[in-house]
């Protein structure tokens, strides 16, 4: 029997699929999360206690990785760990799919809320575009002072998080 554990293809798309990282896999998704996001962050939020989920996108032509993401779940809350498409590969839809592979697949596992923090501006439009929405006490800061979210966009701090 092949010592390779056969991972259930998640999303089939004409140029590649998306299927469950293996774990020997993981740390080549960290090091393409590193690229654009700070390294300390990715290992903090990486270590945070709970069961790691990571989706691997897989080029068929290659069959070399060209994207991911990783989330950790404690109980019906999950963090993101990061979210990344290689650069040659962004703009066709693959960081929208992945990312909607992977909060299908949360829902499932009983995971009731998303937290994650946008690494830029467009990361921030790019999260709220699929239904993430900043924490409540960024909302009331916002609607208190009557700032604009634009403020708040790219700020590190300001997590946005999704029910599900
Ligand atoms: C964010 C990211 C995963 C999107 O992947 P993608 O395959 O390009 O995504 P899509 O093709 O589905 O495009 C969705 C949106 O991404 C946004 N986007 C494009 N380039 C981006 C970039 N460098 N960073 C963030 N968002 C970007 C665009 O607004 C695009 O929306 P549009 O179609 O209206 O132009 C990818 O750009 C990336 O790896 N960026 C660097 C890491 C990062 O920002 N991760 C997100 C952490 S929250």
């Amino acid at each position: 029997m092949s010592q390779v554990t056969q991972q259930r293809i998640l999303r089939d798309c004409d140029t590649y699929y998306i299927r469950e990282a293996r774990p020997e896999e993981v740390e080549t998704l960290l090091k393409m999360f590193k690229k654009d996001m700070s390294s300390k962050w990715v290992d903090h939020y990486h270590n945070l206690p709970g069961k790691k989920f990571a989706l691997i996108v897989v080029d068929k032509e290659t069959n070399q990785p060209i994207g991911g993401i990783e989330r950790v779940v404690d109980s019906e809350n999950a963090t993101g760990v990061g979210l990344a498409v290689l650069k040659g590969f962004r703009g066709k839809g693959i960081g929208t799919t992945l990312l909607k592979v992977m909060d299908e697949e949360l829902k499932e596992m009983g995971v009731k809320c998303i937290a994650t923090v946008p690494v830029s501006k467009k990361a921030a439009k790019f999260l709220k575009e699929n239904g993430y929405e900043y924490e409540e006490f960024i909302k009331a800061f916002l609607s208190a002072t009557g700032r604009s979210n634009r403020l708040v966009y790219g700020f590190a701090a300001a997590g946005m998080e999704r029910y599900l």
